[in-house]
């Protein structure tokens, strides 16, 4: 991934605009996405009207339709807030940390050997600016905000979109909403 140069966004409409001209392609590059959202220095002034959060759940605010190639979505998690753990419907997806910090636990697809219970495969702390990868042949994760004194914002980018925006394990329960 080191040898994948990329145009540095300086700023979120910027990489906004690089993502547009990425996905254009029906071949994506995965570490080239990754890598292009990690080289954007994350701006509070330039997402600041997306951050919207919830006492009770993590939130979910559209940011881009990708011509109808990806979703842009800024997730704002409150102290404590966490996901269910999910697949991703055969999409790729990227989360990159623009404020505060997440744990994310991957994990196995439950198969007859596991009985039920879920194998855990790896878990990271995220920091700012940091990307992380999943898509369903690498498995399942829970994303969790394990502060209780700080928020977390995470901007993510789901490929293809997702139409219905429900998760299919132990669906979460969070609108989506759009911010104009
Ligand atoms: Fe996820």
């Amino acid at each position: 991934m080191e040898n994948t140069e990329v145009v540095k966004p300086e700023t979120l409409d910027e990489l906004i605009k690089i993502l547009h001209e990425i996905f254009e392609s029906d071949h994506i590059n995965v570490d080239e996405v990754k890598a292009v959202m990690e080289a954007y220095e994350s701006n509070p002034q330039e997402w600041k009207q997306y951050a919207k959060f919830d006492k009770y759940r993590y939130t979910r605010n559209l940011v881009d339709e990708g011509n109808g190639k990806f979703n842009l979505i800024v997730l704002c998690w409150g102290e404590g807030h966490g996901s269910s753990i999910h697949d991703h419907t055969d999409s790729h997806c990227f989360m990159k940390m623009l404020q505060g910090e997440l744990k994310e636990t991957q994990f196995e697809w439950p198969d007859s050997k596991s009985q039920g219970d879920m194998v855990q495969k790896s878990q990271r702390i995220l920091q700012e600016n940091k990307v992380a990868y999943i898509n369903d042949s690498i498995g399942l994760h829970r994303v969790e905000n394990a502060s209780h004194t700080e928020g977390a914002i995470s901007l993510h980018l789901y490929s293809p979109p997702f139409q219905t925006f429900l998760f299919c394990i132990l669906p979460c329960t969070g609108a989506l909403q759009t911010v104009n």
